[in-house]
């Protein structure tokens, strides 16, 4: 056997930074999309069928079928906190270890979605948008873009996780009452350290200023924000996505937005992405984002490298850290 015929033979699905790619490649014999080319589900199939392990993104949707044609597969590294491209339950029957990549990501996260939040309600991609098409010809108190407060105004937080909790953080220095639903309530000690209080999902509907969206994905709450939800909201509220396309029904909201049945939406993650729907194109109260929450160059390499220690970790017969159950 050569040296190489011993080392991990490891897929790594997308473009990563070359020196840690090249880190990667002194212990492991890698086959890399550096190209960062669009793969069908055939084509992972095929670069994944004799590998020992694989490091994807959240675009990769790792299903039985994959599973099934990859005999020598332990362990699937995702490049992402939320893991709804993996079928779990695939993973379980075949004792393929799957992991994600929680913390490094939570601040830059949360800095995130409170830049949508106040790009969304103070209307600064359509304000933009007005200066550039020529439209400022005056200082004018009235007729400019006018917005809606952050500061004082009621936050609700739906997903109360690790990004949840950073970005009440966020809201209590804007004075802004914070309000959250999530599966489980918080400890006390939690709820005070965040300053949030715990509502239930319509209260929070009715009674929030801004609305953000941070709970994972899950069959469950496939489009659990839609048409009802939006009917519930004030008219002068908005709403922020850097959850998973999946949960917000996107026509009902493009709906809502063109009825003006709420202020404006920011959205940062889409059902059908990278593919956007023309309705929430053709509107203006609403700010897009090409799936960017986590995307600064410090997080997006720590990113890289936990899913690399998960993977070495799992394929030395360990439990990686962040092991998903
Ligand atoms: C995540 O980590 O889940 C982000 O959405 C990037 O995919």
């Amino acid at each position: 056997m050569t040296q190489k015929d011993q080392k991990p033979k490891i897929l790594v699905a997308r473009e990563i930074f070359p020196d840690l790619l090249a880190q990667l490649e002194q212990v492991a014999d890698v086959q890399s999309n550096q190209d960062d080319l669009i793969w069908s589900a055939e084509d992972l199939k095929a670069a994944m069928a004799d590998k020992d392990a694989a490091i994807v993104t959240g675009g990769e949707r790792i299903d039985a079928d994959i599973i099934a044609a990859s005999p020598n597969l332990k362990i699937v590294s995702n490049i992402a906190v939320g893991y709804n491209n993996f079928d779990m339950p695939a993973f379980k029957a075949r004792q393929v270890m799957a992991t994600n990549t929680p913390d490094v990501l939570t601040e830059t996260t949360a800095d995130f979605g409170f830049t949508l939040l106040m790009a969304t309600a103070r209307r600064l991609t359509e304000s933009e948008h007005w200066l550039r098409a020529g439209q400022w010809k005056k200082f004018s108190i009235c007729d400019t873009p006018l917005a809606m407060d952050i500061h004082h105004s009621t936050l609700g937080i739906m997903g109360m996780g690790r990004i949840g909790q950073a970005i009440a953080r966020r809201a209590l220095g804007f004075g802004m009452k914070v309000r959250y639903y999530n599966r489980s309530r918080l400890s006390p000690e939690l709820e005070k350290e965040c300053g949030a209080t715990y509502v239930d999902r319509e209260t929070l509907l009715k009674e929030s200023d801004h609305i953000i969206l941070v709970m994972p994905y899950t069959p469950e709450n496939h489009h659990l924000f839609g048409e009802k939800e939006l009917n519930m909201m004030k008219p002068t509220a908005t709403v922020v996505n850097i959850a998973r396309g999946g949960i917000v029904d996107e026509l009902a909201l493009a709906k809502a937005l063109k009825e003006k049945k709420i202020f404006a939406a920011g959205i940062d993650v889409f059902e059908g992405e990278p593919t956007v729907r023309p309705e929430l194109l053709a509107l203006d109260n609403i700010v897009l984002a090409p799936h960017i929450a986590s995307a600064t160059e410090k997080t997006r390499r720590a990113m890289i490298e936990l899913a690399i220690k998960n993977c070495l970790t799992g394929l030395a017969g360990k439990t990686p850290p962040n092991l998903l159950s």
